[in-house]
């Protein structure tokens, strides 16, 4: 696999930032217990009804919304490479009594060996896409996972959004073709800057001064790249849509909340995609 080791550190700086995230999340067991959701509504309209269908959550961190997603009614797997992670995930479905199956695992490694044509659906969403470090491999195992008329389903962070740094100056390249950049300073505390925003179970103050000891590399693709590799594999694009705003992540300092926590650009500024969406399907 191309940048296993890469993969690795990544590892390492999600199991830290993952503590550090909890930390400021209150009661999630009692929150998911008594009905509550982690979902947004954007996932919710592009899944559809998956009640009594076989579905992976692929990078599923701490599980929360695989958990959401296996109360209504699917019968959830949840991958992620994070030990902290999937350890926190197996507590929570414990504690909240919903149950998921919950695999520790590089994504690559997991699609390797899973049961080919398993699952109805392949789900991944908000801050997934930019760990794949080699994006043909990960749409044939996506693809490979399906059942006939299977259906893969992705919302994320726009690619466009990446070129700009917190300030909103240009600062990255949009065509990086998946080079790695490194961010010395690690997966950050975006839980605990976010606020009420990621924290749907309620706030609390949790760790603060968070310095994460371990970097983490980044993939950049572009959407049409995003967009090849799934036509590449034989699966039909139904989907692909566009939103002027990002849930629960304030991406940049100048970004204003909105109903639903929502983040967009403040009124009068001209807007940009902060989040694209993509469904395809399995054909026979
Ligand atoms: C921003 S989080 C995604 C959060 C997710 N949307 C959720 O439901 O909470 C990105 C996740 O990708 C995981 N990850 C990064 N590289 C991975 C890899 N190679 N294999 C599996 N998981 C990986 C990280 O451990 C982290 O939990």
């Amino acid at each position: 696999m191309r940048h296993r080791h890469l993969h690795e550190e990544n590892r390492k700086s999600w199991n830290t930032a993952t503590r550090a995230h909890n930390s400021h999340k209150k009661d999630q067991a009692g929150f998911l217990r008594g009905g509550g959701s982690t979902l947004f509504p954007e996932e919710l309209e592009l899944l559809g009804s998956i009640e009594g269908s076989k579905l992976v959550h692929l990078q599923c961190n701490a599980g929360q919304d695989s958990l959401s997603l296996a109360a209504l009614g699917a019968d959830v797997t949840g991958v992620d490479i994070s030990d902290e992670a999937i350890d926190f995930a197996r507590k929570l479905s414990n504690d909240s009594g919903i149950a998921a199956n919950f695999v520790r695992a590089d994504v690559y490694d997991w699609l390797a060996e899973a049961d080919p044509q398993s699952f109805d659906a392949v789900f991944c969403s908000y801050g997934a896409l930019c760990w794949l470090s080699d994006l043909e491999v990960w749409a044939q195992g996506v693809a490979g996972v399906l059942r006939p008329g299977g259906r893969f389903v992705c919302i994320d962070f726009h690619p466009f959004s990446m070129v700009f740094d917190e300030h909103f100056e240009i600062a990255y390249p949009y065509f990086a073709g998946g080079h790695p950049l490194t961010w010395d300073g690690g997966v950050g505390d975006y839980v605990g800057m976010a606020g009420d925003a990621l924290a749907p179970s309620g706030f609390v103050e949790g760790e603060d001064k968070f310095q994460n000891p371990y970097p983490v590399h980044e993939f950049q693709w572009g959407a049409a790249e995003v967009l090849r590799v799934l036509i590449d594999t034989g699966m039909t694009i139904e989907v692909t849509r566009e939103y002027p705003y990002s849930n629960g992540a304030k991406l940049f300092e100048d970004l204003v909340e909105i109903e639903g926590h929502r983040f967009t650009r403040p009124e009068g500024k001209p807007n940009l995609p902060l989040m694209w969406s993509v469904v395809a399907r399995r054909q026979k």
